[in-house]
């Protein structure tokens, strides 16, 4: 029995939050803390069970810490925003508490993804005796372990991994984007990023692109990108030769990108506005949709999932193992769309593993490193079931 302290209510905390009240046997306390409390209450008003809510800046690691020393969590899950990764890891720290998140830590002024800022964190949690789990959402997170689970299971070495997301619903606006606008839009517009043989190698973004046909979608145009994601696994998958990450885009939300690009509107540096500075980007978001708003009627389906080559006994193999979702299944659930369900979900099944102990070390940790088994087992109880296809190598 613990308490969690779940920081941030958008879509994928709106999430976390049903799924955790769903599981009264591990999550005996649960407080949602956000910057907005009216978000807060509106999530907790949709609950069957009742939980605690708080206003929370936790950009500062005093007021995480405040709110850590008087309601004595177990876990803080952390889904606001990638900046407040490292003040909330600070303030999980100094109050003696583990530590979860789905998305690394960028600094505001660089979109720039990459581990090495949480990494640095590894001696003070060792030492510590804490655990912290970073990017355990979907992908990255899932995607991880999916990877894991066939190193286990099907491959001495695997040689290439092809992590494909595909969105193929439709959320009925001409332009909304499916979690946060603004580190949505600063990953997308990034520089295409792989590794084959050792190295990394760049492209223009959203050049590289090919056709793959999705299980239950169909074909689907899907554009190489960099996801934070290729980091760990590069460390942690044996054998491998290349990794790369790919995502699908509508013809109409690439034109939507390259207009608002064009025009200024996705620049994350300051430029003065009648005597004020405002960020371009920052401004766009507050005029696009929530990503908590965009359920209600969103119809079609995500396929996530990770093709992968190798050996095993000395025979080649090729394996895809992959989760279907669809967004109005998820609504009718929990009033969520399927790309916050899909975070939000594992997000919970990692608190889940590591409140029980299932997943227990000090220090700080990607998906992959810990036994792919209990959370896979996990994912098909709780709504995000899997399918591995053994394919002609
Ligand atoms: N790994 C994956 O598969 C994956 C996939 C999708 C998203 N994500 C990550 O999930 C996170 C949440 O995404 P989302 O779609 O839920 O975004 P969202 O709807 O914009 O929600 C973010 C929430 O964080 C709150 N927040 C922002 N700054 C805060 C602060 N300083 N203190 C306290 N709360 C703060 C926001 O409060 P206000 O409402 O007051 O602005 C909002 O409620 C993001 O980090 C995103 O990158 C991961």
């Amino acid at each position: 029995m613990s308490r969690i302290l779940i920081i941030g209510a958008g879509g994928v905390g709106g999430v976390v939050t049903h799924k955790c009240a769903q599981v009264p046997d591990v999550f005996e306390s649960i407080c949602l803390a956000s910057r907005t409390l009216s978000k807060c209450d509106a999530i907790a008003a949709q609950l069957k069970r009742k939980i605690q809510t708080a206003q929370l800046d936790a950009d500062r690691p005093a007021n995480t810490l405040k709110l850590i020393r008087s309601f004595k969590p177990d876990l803080v899950l952390n889904v606001a925003l990638p900046y407040q990764d490292l003040a909330i890891m600070d303030a999980c720290l100094a109050g003696g508490v583990d530590y979860l998140d789905t998305a690394n830590y960028e600094p505001m002024d660089e979109a720039k993804f990459c581990y090495k800022w949480q990494w640095a964190y590894r001696q003070r949690f060792r030492q510590a005796g804490r655990m912290a789990l970073l990017g355990c959402g979907f992908d990255p997170g899932v995607s991880n372990i999916f990877c894991a689970y066939a190193q286990k299971h099907f491959f001495d070495e695997i040689h290439t991994v092809d992590i494909m997301d595909c969105n193929a619903g439709s959320h009925g606006h001409p332009f909304a984007t499916n979690f946060n606008p603004e580190i949505n839009i600063r990953e997308i517009t990034q520089r295409g990023k792989y590794w084959e043989k050792g190295r990394w190698l760049t492209t223009d973004p959203l050049t590289v692109h090919e056709t793959f046909n999705f299980p239950e979608i169909g074909p689907k145009e899907m554009y190489l990108m960099y996801h934070e994601e290729l980091e760990s696994l590069v460390k942690n998958i044996r054998g491998l030769k290349r990794i790369r990450f790919w995502m699908t885009f509508g013809q109409e939300y690439l034109t939507h990108l390259r207009v608002l690009q064009n025009v200024g509107m996705t620049r994350i540096d300051p430029v003065n506005y009648q005597g004020r500075p405002i960020v371009p980007l920052q401004f766009l978001k507050a005029v696009l949709p929530e990503p908590s708003s965009l359920g209600k009627n969103y119809k079609g389906k995500t396929n996530i999932g990770c093709m992968m080559t190798g050996v095993k006994d000395g025979r080649r193999r090729k394996v895809y193992i992959y989760n279907v979702c669809d967004h109005a299944a998820c609504y009718r659930e929990i009033k969520a769309q399927a790309i916050s369900y899909t975070t939000g979900v594992p997000a919970m099944i990692g608190a889940v593993m590591m409140l029980t102990g299932a997943w227990k070390k000090s220090g700080v940790f990607n998906t992959e490193e810990f036994d792919p088994d209990p959370f896979m087992d996990r994912l098909n109880r709780h709504g995000l079931p899997w399918v591995v296809k053994h394919l002609k190598p």
